[in-house]
C-alpha cells in the first residue's frame, strides 16, 4: 500500500516548507516538491499542514488506582488519541507493591492483548517495591525488553510512593542500564499531614485537595529528586510541572547542564485552582495530582516552555468517570481518585491557545509534543520526524477546522471533558500510523490491533528499525 500526501505545509521541529511525501508500507519513502509518482491513495493536503504524530508519553489506561481502574482500556484511549492527532503513547505499566517486574510488565502485555490499540504503545515501569517483590537485579533487565524508563512516586503515601532510598537505588540502577528516571515530585509525608489535619477539622471538600498539596510541596521533591539523580547520575525526567517553584529547580538544573527535563499538562496551561470551588459533582472533576494551581502559575509555565526549561507536554490521561467513580470521595476529599482525561484534546488546544495565540511557532508545538518526544524516550528518528526512512506517523492537520470541545463528541469513555464548551480552530484532517490511514475527518478507518508495541531504545539511543 502507497499514500501520496500532496502539497501540504510539511512542519518539523527546525523547519517549514510546502512539499510532497510519499509512504510506501509503513515508511515515509520520498519527500519533495512535486513527486511524480504513482501512489494506492493521494490526500491532497493543500493549505493543511503535514506534522509528525504526536506522541503522549503520560497515560494511565486501565489502571487500577485509587480504589477503582480508570476507564479507557487500551482500545478506546488509543482511539481518542488518534482523533487528537497522537498516533503513539508510552503508558505507565505499574509493579503493584509485592510484584516483581516480570509480572507487573506479563500483566500490561495483555491489556494490550485484549484491547487492541489502534496507535501503537509502548511501556514505562513504575516502581513502588524494592524490598518484597522488585530485585535490583530484575529492575535493571526490564530496559532489555525496550522498556526503558523507570518511573517512581514520591506521593501517594500508603500507596505507591516510595521513600528516598528507593528514589536513589532506581537511580543507580538506571545510570547503569541506560533508563530514564521519571518522578511524580510532591512530598508525600506532608501532604499526608496536612490531609489528616484537613480531614480531622472537618474540611470534606474538594478545594482541600488543593489546599493540602501547595506548590511547595512540589518544589521541594522536584529539587531532592533532581539532586538525587544527579548524584547517582542518571537522567531525569519530572512529570506533571504544574507551579513556579517546581520550574525553578528544573531550570537551575538545566543551566548547569545537569541532564534534567520536564514536561507539563493542559490541565496545568488552562485551569486554576478556582475550579475546585465548586460543588462537588462539578468540583470533583478537577482532583487530579498535582491540584490546579493558583492563575499565576499559567504564566510561568508557558514562559517555561517558551524557553525551553520544559521541553514536552502530555496529558497524564487518568480517567476516571464523574457519575461512579469519583463519587467515592463524596464527604472526603482524600477519597476522590486522582486523575483527569485529555488524551484527545492536547493538540487542539496547544494549536488553538499557542500557536494561534502567538505564544508559539507550529514547529515548536511540533517539537514540544512529537520530536522531543520521541528523542527522550529512546524512539527517534523511527518516530518524531518527517524524514525518509521514519515510520510513516503523519497528522495532515487543518488549521481552519473548528471544533467545539465537548464529552458528548470525545471517544474516550470518560464521562466528561475538562473543556467543556471551549472552541477551538485547527484539527487533524487526515491521521496516518504507520502508512495507514487510521482517521479521516469524524470516521474511524483502522480497525483496533493496527496499533503495535513499542520496543523503545535506551535513553541517549536511537531508534531506527
Ligand atoms: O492525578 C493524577 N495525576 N493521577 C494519575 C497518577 C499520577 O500522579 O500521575
Ligand atoms: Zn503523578
Ligand atoms: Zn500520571
Amino acid at each position: 500500500m502507497s499514500v501520496l500526501i500532496k502539497g501540504g505545509l510539511i512542519v518539523t521541529a527546525a523547519k517549514e516548507y510546502i512539499g510532497d511525501v510519499f509512504v510506501d508500507g509503513e515508511k515515509i519513502s520520498l519527500i519533495g516538491e512535486s513527486l511524480d509518482v504513482a501512489a494506492d491513495q493521494v490526500i491532497d493536503a493543500t493549505g493543511k499542514y503535514v506534522i509528525p504524530g504526536a506522541i503522549d508519553p503520560h497515560t494511565h489506561i486501565e489502571l487500577p488506582f485509587g480504589g477503582t481502574t480508570t476507564c479507557d482500556d487500551f482500545t478506546s484511549a488509543t482511539v481518542a488519541a488518534a482523533f487528537g492527532g497522537t498516533t503513539s503513547l508510552v503508558d505507565f505499566c505499574f509493579q503493584m507493591p509485592g510484584q516483581s517486574f516480570r509480572a507487573a510488565l506479563d500483566t500490561w502485555y495483555e491489556k494490550i492483548d485484549r484491547c487492541k490499540p489502534v496507535i501503537d504503545v509502548g511501556f514505562h515501569m513504575a516502581i513502588t517495591d524494592l524490598h518484597d517483590g522488585g530485585t535490583l537485579e530484575d529492575l535493571a533487565r526490564v530496559p532489555d525488553e525496550g522498556v526503558t524508563s523507570y518511573k517512581v512516586f514520591m506521593a501517594y503515601k500508603g500507596a505507591v510512593m516510595v521513600d528516598d532510598e528507593t528514589l536513589f537505588k532506581t537511580c543507580r540502577v538506571a545510570a547503569e542500564t541506560g533508563a530514564l528516571v521519571m518522578v511524580h515530585a510532591e512530598n508525600g509525608d506532608v501532604i499526608d499531614v496536612l490531609v489528616k489535619e484537613a480531614l480531622a477539622e472537618g474540611k470534606t471538600e474538594p478545594k482541600w485537595h488543593a489546599a493540602t498539596r501547595p506548590p511547595i510541596t512540589e518544589g521541594e521533591a522536584t529539587n531532592r529528586a533532581i539532586q538525587l539523580a544527579h548524584l547517582a547520575g542518571a537522567p531525569l525526567y519530572v512529570v506533571h510541572v504544574s507551579c513556579k517553584e517546581s520550574i525553578e529547580p528544573i531550570a537551575r538544573a538545566r543551566q548547569e547542564g545537569w541532564r534534567v527535563m520536564g514536561e507539563t499538562c493542559p490541565q496545568y496551561l488552562f485551569i486554576d485552582e478556582t475550579a475546585l470551588d465548586a460543588p462537588f459533582s462539578e468540583g470533583a472533576k478537577y482532583i487530579y495530582t498535582p491540584p490546579p494551581r493558583p492563575k499565576e502559575n499559567q504564566e510561568h509555565l508557558w514562559d517555561a516552555l517558551g524557553s525551553d526549561v520544559l521541553s514536552i507536554v502530555s496529558t497524564d490521561h487518568c480517567p476516571f468517570r464523574i457519575k461512579d467513580q469519583k463519587t467515592l470521595g463524596e464527604g472526603d476529599f482524600s477519597k476522590i481518585p486522582n486523575g483527569g482525561p485529555g488524551i484527545e484534546n492536547r493538540m487542539h488546544l496547544l494549536h488553538h491557545f499557542g500557536v494561534n495565540a502567538g505564544r508559539f511557532s507550529m514547529s515548536r508545538l511540533v517539537e514540544m509534543t512529537s520530536t522531543n518526544v520521541a528523542k527522550q524516550f529512546g524512539l527517534y528518528p523511527k518516530k518524531g520526524a518527517i524524514a525518509v526512512g521514519s515510520d510513516a506517523d503523519i497528522v495532515v492537520w487543518d488549521p481552519k477546522r473548528e471544533l467545539t470541545i465537548s464529552a458528548a463528541t470525545q471517544h474516550s469513555n470518560v464521562d466528561y471533558n475538562l473543556y467543556e464548551g471551549t472552541e477551538v480552530t485547527g484539527s487533524p484532517a487526515v491521521v496516518l500510523v504507520r502508512g495507514k490511514v487510521v482517521v479521516e475527518g469524524e470516521s474511524l478507518v483502522a480497525k483496533p490491533g493496527h496499533g503495535q508495541f513499542l520496543k523503545r531504545a535506551r535513553f541517549g539511543e536511537e531508534l531506527t528499525a
